[in-house]
């Protein structure tokens, strides 16, 4: 064969890899309102900037009538290319082809990339839509899963890991994206779970749809499985990028740079106003984020899950910063369960890809109940201190408002070693609220006195004017600096600039051993 013959056959063969999957599947996925794998990629990565790997890889299984089927690539598209011109790995699975079901080679194409991406320190995307492991090949695919899962965790730390659920993903594949760092699901197409509708139907006699045990919503709003939801694939993929732009591409660097458009010394007199008169009328502190991060632009990460706290990416004088907030219009702001996961998740984000933490702080105290002590807030709370008081990347608190008790240590208060802690004059920091200090500790006094609820009124207004305020803790160098509202912005940049330099390691250990 001359050599041109020879590129007219890799022609050819490219062009069967290309069609993998038959046309009937292909008009399948459509139908259905689903992108197939080559669409997604190209729609996630830089123009022309794919480059793809294992394009030949075909499965070596017999039986089932398999030996007549062996598409080139298998059901899965792997390879890099780039996101605003920074290198990513991806991989697509592949519905169109054996439904997308990872058999031997297709683990070994996935753990390829996920190898390759660790190596040179560059994030993975992986794109799910997965019928689960190949029935035909049976435990050498449940192994294929191992291997992925394994690595998922190797990298963890190392490189952003990102899934986009963009169809089923069931059973144990779902461990895949839990190990990673961010989960998108496509609202309405995409379902998650370990044991399907009918599984459960035959096991509990429940009944639950596709969508309710495992769609969009459901893990968004729910489980908080799921960080984001987008209504078609291409928006996902679109967010997906968006993501990036704020993500290093591994532990040793620092995120990306943008010269921003906004003033780092621009002050807002609407912040004045933020903070209600009264102390228990709500206010968003969303609104307040927005009024100080570069041109208000917030990336609100699990926003429609436990909203009692709001956690997310922003940039202050074009330095990425991570944002962890309480929400006073929420649950008055308390810290739950869910809130308490949702943050120290994401403090150890952002402490292992070099994010420095911002925290704002309007907290009444942990949310009491029954249901949430039986639930293990003393745990699940404890995640959220553990994970402030393990991250060494800068920490800067800002208190607006409430912060009692243990909350207000764990949200990152100086004693948990906080970088620097400013508070607005509206901050009131106590070991607990009036009311409560004042029944405890006049107890005997209130009782005795011939008017009691006179003398009560009088003695909390009394503990109010002494302590609902940021003065003690200022006294006690527990608090930096009490600003102005209008000037946190232009002191929050400073501090950033003044920590830019922050070099601090814990001891060495093999690792520590967090509440689970
Ligand atoms: C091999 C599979 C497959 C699988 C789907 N296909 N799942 N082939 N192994 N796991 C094939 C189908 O045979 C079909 O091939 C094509 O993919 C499309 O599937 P359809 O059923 O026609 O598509 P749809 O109606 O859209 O339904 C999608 C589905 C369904 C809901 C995902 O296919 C399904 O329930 N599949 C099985 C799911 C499952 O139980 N997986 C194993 C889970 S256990 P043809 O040739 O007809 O086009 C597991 C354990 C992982 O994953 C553990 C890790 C630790």
């Amino acid at each position: 064969m001359g050599t041109e013959a020879r590129i007219e056959q890799l022609r050819a063969l490219r062009e069967q890899a290309l069609h993998a999957g038959n046309e009937r599947a292909v008009a399948r996925q459509h139908e259905a309102g689903k992108l197939t794998a080559r669409e997604r990629i190209e729609a996630l990565l830089d123009k022309g900037s794919f480059q793809e790997i294992d394009q030949f890889v075909r499965h070596q299984s017999t039986g089932f009538g398999m030996e007549d089927r062996k598409p080139y690539g298998d059901a899965v598209v792997t390879g890099h290319g780039t996101i605003d011109g920074r290198t990513v790995f991806v991989f697509a699975e592949d519905f169109t082809v054996f439904g997308g079901s990872l058999g031997r080679v297709v683990a070994d194409k996935i753990c390829k990339i996920l190898d390759l991406a660790l190596e040179t320190g560059a994030p993975v995307i992986g794109l799910k839509d997965s019928g689960g492991a190949r029935i035909q090949e049976g435990v050498s695919s449940l192994d294929g899963y191992g291997r992925i899962f394994e690595r998922n965790v190797r990298a963890s730390g190392v490189i952003p890991q990102i899934s986009v659920i963009m169809g089923p993903c069931a059973g144990g594949a779902v461990y895949s994206p839990a190990l990673t760092d961010f989960v998108f699901q496509v609202d309405q197409t995409s379902h998650m779970f370990i044991t399907g509708p009918d599984v459960i139907k035959t096991v509990t006699g429940e009944d639950v749809t596709m969508e309710d045990l495992g769609g969009a919503m459901t893990h968004a709003t729910k489980s908080g499985v799921t960080h984001f939801v987008y209504p078609t694939g291409k928006d996902a993929l679109e967010a997906v990028r968006y993501l990036v732009s704020y993500l290093p591409r591994n532990n040793m660097e620092m995120p990306p740079y943008y010269a921003p458009s906004d003033r780092p010394d621009r002050i807002d007199d609407s912040l004045d106003a933020a903070i209600p008169d009264s102390a228990n009328q709500p206010y968003d502190m969303k609104q307040v984020i927005g009024t100080i991060l570069d041109d208000g632009e917030f990336f609100e990460v699990q926003e429609l899950w436990a909203a009692n706290l709001v956690i997310g990416f922003g940039r202050l004088d074009g330095h990425v910063v991570g944002i962890v907030a309480n929400q006073p219009s929420v649950l008055a702001g308390t810290l739950d369960i869910e809130a308490s996961e949702k943050g120290a998740r994401f403090v150890r984000f952002c402490d292992a890809f070099n994010i420095p933490l911002i925290t704002f702080v309007d907290v009444p105290g942990f949310l009491p109940g029954v249901g949430q002590e039986h639930g293990g807030i003393i745990r699940h709370g404890a995640k959220l201190l553990y994970a402030y008081c393990e991250a060494t990347v800068p920490r800067v608190t800002v208190i607006t408002r409430k912060a009692y008790g243990g909350a207000y240590l764990v949200m990152n208060a100086r004693g948990v070693r906080a970088d620097l802690v400013f508070a607005w004059p509206s901050a009131e920091i106590a070991v607990m609220g009036a009311q409560g200090a004042v029944n405890i500790i006049h107890r005997r006094e209130i009782e005795s006195a011939p008017e009691a609820e006179a003398r009560r009124a009088e003695l909390i207004a009394d503990y109010e004017t002494r302590f609902n305020n940021p003065y003690v803790a200022a006294e006690l160098g527990l608090v930096d600096e009490v600003i102005e509202p209008r000037e946190t912005r232009t002191k929050l940049v400073r501090a950033l600039d003044m920590l830019r330099t922050k070099r601090e390691t814990l001891p060495p250990k093999k690792h520590g051993n967090g509440p689970q």
